[in-house]
Parts: structure tokens; sequence; C-alpha cells
């Protein structure tokens, strides 16, 4: 589907404010968009603007990372479950770049493109809305997806952000070798202040992950993983006592 562009008026007004100034609220519950970029993204933006190819931006929201991919020249396919968040993407793309986007509403794990479409895809904090064997055939579509030699892109939540008090069950989850030990229901119970739980209200559960894991995913699809850390998100400072962990991400190599 190619989102429908909406006027500047109506896309500001349907975006919820938030406290924090960096995060901004999804319309479908589903957490926020953090205007900070990491490590990962900002790769994922370079190597799109480096390369002729397409790259793929999952679950782009209102497009942090793909607007400033496609001022660096890329041709980008956008993609989220929220049509709503990519009409607002669409109409902040400036008029000359854009025939450089095309808009896809979908959810992983049923989502697909043809085989080596891709030259690079990011897919920043969604992987952990996704059960585990989910996880496993989204990564695994992902690595279909792309190029020989192109690059994947992931970013997830971990225990150590928002989710702290999840912290004992996931170390103890990985000391006994549990295959996915963040998972998480009652979400509301974990999170710290009634702000947050406003607008992370519909995922039945998390799926909290950490690099380890990220990487593990990667292998298993036949990537060769490069990197694989945590991220220090200084811009949640706001939300408590953090400590430098608060995402997990990985970026592997298709051959
Ligand atoms: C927490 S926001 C992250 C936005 C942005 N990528 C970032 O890193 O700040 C999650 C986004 O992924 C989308 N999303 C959640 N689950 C999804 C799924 N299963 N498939 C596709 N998109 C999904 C949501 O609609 C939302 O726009």
């Amino acid at each position: 589907m190619v989102a429908r562009a909406m006027n500047r008026q109506q896309s500001a007004s349907a975006v919820p404010p938030f406290g924090v100034p960096s995060m901004v609220p999804t319309l479908n519950g589903t957490g926020f968009m953090f205007e900070v970029l990491d490590d990962y993204a900002r790769d994922w933006i370079r190597c799109a603007g480096a390369g002729s190819g397409t790259v793929l931006d999952l679950g782009c929201a209102y497009g942090v990372a793909t607007l400033p991919a496609l001022a660096a020249g890329a041709r980008v396919v956008a993609s989220d479950m929220e049509p709503r968040h990519l009409e607002i993407l669409a109409a902040k793309v400036p008029p000359a770049l854009r025939g450089q986007l095309s808009c896809i509403a979908g959810a992983l794990p049923g989502l697909d493109f043809p085989d080596g479409s891709f030259t690079a895809i990011l897919c920043s904090r969604v992987l952990h809305f996704l059960a585990g064997e989910d996880i496993d055939i989204s990564v695994a579509k992902m690595a279909r997806w792309l190029v020989p030699g192109g690059r994947l892109y992931l970013v997830a939540d971990t225990p150590y952000g928002i989710w702290r008090k999840a912290i004992p069950a996931f170390e103890a989850g990985k000391r006994a070798s549990v295959r996915w030990p963040g998972i998480i229901v009652g979400l509301h119970d974990y999170l710290p202040t009634a702000g947050v739980k406003k607008h992370i209200d519909k995922p039945p559960f998390m799926n909290l992950l950490d690099a380890e894991l990220l990487a593990r995913t990667c292998t298993e699809a036949g990537l060769r993983v490069e990197r694989a850390s945590f991220i220090d998100r200084t811009d949640f400072r706001g939300l408590g006592r953090l400590d430098g962990r608060e995402n997990a991400g990985a970026m592997a190599v298709k051959g």
C-alpha cells in the first residue's frame, strides 16, 4: 500500500504529546519512537545513502531513520503495522524526495518481500513485541530479503531500561539457558510511570532481548554477525535509574 499523503496540520495534531521531548508516542499503543538515533540506525542511514540499492525500514513509525536516509539520497521502503504512522511520515517528506519513498503497511512476521530486494534493512525496537518463534521467522525472512553482501541492523529493548523489574527473571533465565528469557506479561506492573503506561497499552507481552540473543538469531538465519552490543540511551534518563544497557543492537551481513 502506498500511504496517502496528509496535510501537515492533520499530521501534527494526530501525534500525542509526551513530557520527554525525544520520545514521540506511537498511535497504536506500542510505545515511543525515539528521536535520538543510536549507532546502529546511524550506520544504516550512512549505508543507505552510500549505496545505489533500495533499503528497508521495518517498524519505521514516523520516520526517524527513514527521513535522514531519504535526505542522504537513499531509496527507502518504509514499513509499519500502523498505516497512520506511514501517512504522517509521507506528509513529512519534502516534495523533491517523495519519489525515493514507498510505504508498505504490514506486520511481522506475516510481512513479505521478494528475495534479494534490499541492500540494508533496519528493524529498530520492533522484535521485542514478537514471540520467540516469530522473531526467528522474521529474521530468517529479512535474511532472504537482503542481496548478497546486504546488511541487517537490529535494535531491541532489554530488561535494563524501562523494564528493570524484569531483570532478575531475565538473568535467571539466561543462567538456565532458557531460549527466550525476556518474556513478560502484565506490562503495566513493570512500567515506571502512568505517562509511559498510557502509551504502552497494546502489546499483550514483551520479549526483552540482549545483544547475545539478537546475535544468535542472526547467526541461525545464516548471517555473519559483525557487531552486537548494548546501547546506552542517555535520552531515557528522564525515566529513572538506568545503567547504559537500555537497548541492544546487532549488525549482520549476508554472505
Ligand atoms: C517502539 S516503536 C519504534 C519506532 C522506531 N523504529 C524507533 O526505533 O524509534 C515500534 C514501531 O513498530 C511498529 N510495530 C510494532 N509491532 C510491529 C510488527 N509486528 N510489525 C510491524 N511493525 C510493528 C509500531 O507500529 C511502531 O511504529
